[in-house]
């Protein structure tokens, strides 16, 4: 092993406001070595670049860059947040046609230089970008997934956590499916402390109240929305979100993810990347958690992947 193969490498292409996020929270964490920041925008990515080596001296030492494409050689993850944003009343399936095209001239100026980084995407559609990606770099290769509902799961189980008076990580709950309007709430998995909502009463007293978790389940569904209207655009939960999964594959932590990647038949769906929980290691998406989940939910994950595939044929 040479010394910079025993580096924590990563990739970050487009330092836009979710990519700087992420690399501003990624430098706290301290688990990266190296990170390198590419941005079509040249001017862009320096600016950050400054700007986060700045905060050196208050964080463990990391060396951060800006390069092009032929820097990410030893990279071992590689993030994508390039692309146009969501803007104001624009569905995220609007996004579709300008950033396929800037995923299918990223993704491939990554694996010409490098065919071993796991490739983390977070640009919208991310769904369909991410089946985008991984049928170029090989569906079988498991090296290609999306944030997916990583960013919704953690919402709800803020919201959830709120409801109970609970901390958020006692809760258990997952977002499966589109990140967007046709995503679900596995309700009859969700627990705190193991103990099925119907029933769990919170600590203040709260019980059970279908008709709240329905409205807390609409909350979290058009977050990203209420947050756009008043601030513009959303970074900071979702810049922590992809530390959390460049994390889980650098550690090699096995960690359970709602995060989106290709499936090949598990739930009924194939040829479409979507979120259900999955392990995510040092291999990227080690395996797609078969769940026992409702019929009724079945039902709406099928019809979800079914709302993603129309969309991806509409750009191939
Ligand atoms: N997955 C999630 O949960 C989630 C959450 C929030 C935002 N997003 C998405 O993340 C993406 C980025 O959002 P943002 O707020 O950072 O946008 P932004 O406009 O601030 O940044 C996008 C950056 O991408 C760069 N870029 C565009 N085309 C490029 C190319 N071909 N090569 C290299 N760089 C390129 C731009 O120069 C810009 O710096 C959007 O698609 C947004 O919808 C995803």
């Amino acid at each position: 092993m040479n010394d910079r193969q025993a580096l924590n490498i990563v990739g970050l292409v487009g330092t836009g406001m979710v990519g700087a996020s992420f690399a501003y929270a990624l430098m706290q964490n301290g688990i990266a070595n190296e990170l390198v920041l590419i941005d079509k925008d040249a001017e862009r990515a320096e600016g950050e670049m400054m700007d986060l080596n700045h905060g050196l001296p208050f964080v463990r030492p990391m060396r951060i860059i800006v390069g092009d494409y032929s820097d990410l050689v030893d990279a071992d993850v590689v993030v994508i947040c390039a692309g146009a944003n969501q803007r104001p009343g624009q569905t995220r399936l609007e996004l579709l046609q300008i950033n396929a095209g800037v995923f299918r001239d990223i993704v491939p100026r990554i694996t010409a230089v490098n065919q071993d980084a796991i490739i983390v995407v977070a640009t919208n559609p991310v769904d369909i970008l991410t089946q985008i990606s991984a049928e170029i770099v090989g569906i079988d290769r498991c090296h290609v997934l999306g944030s997916g509902t990583v960013l919704d799961t953690a919402r709800l189980r803020y919201m959830l956590s709120q409801h109970y008076g609970v901390d958020s990580h006692s809760v258990h709950a997952y977002i499966v499916g589109e990140h967007g309007d046709s995503e679900l709430a596995l309700w009859s998995l969700a627990n705190i402390a193991g103990v099925r909502l119907p029933d769990f009463v919170g600590g203040n007293g709260q019980g059970y109240d279908p008709a709240a978790l329905d409205r807390l389940f609409n909350q979290t569904k058009n977050a990203a929305y209420e947050i756009i209207q008043r601030k513009r655009a959303t970074y900071y939960a979702i810049g922590l979100g992809l530390v959390a999964i460049v994390e889980a594959v650098l550690r090699n932590q096995h960690t359970v993810m709602t995060v989106s990647s290709p499936l090949v038949g598990q739930y009924g769906v194939s040829g479409i990347s979507i979120s259900m929980p999955a392990i995510v290691g040092r291999r990227g998406v080690e395996e797609v958690i078969n769940l026992p989940i409702s019929e009724s939910e079945m039902a709406a994950f099928q019809s979800s992947a079914q709302t993603l595939k129309d969309r991806l044929a509409e750009v191939r």
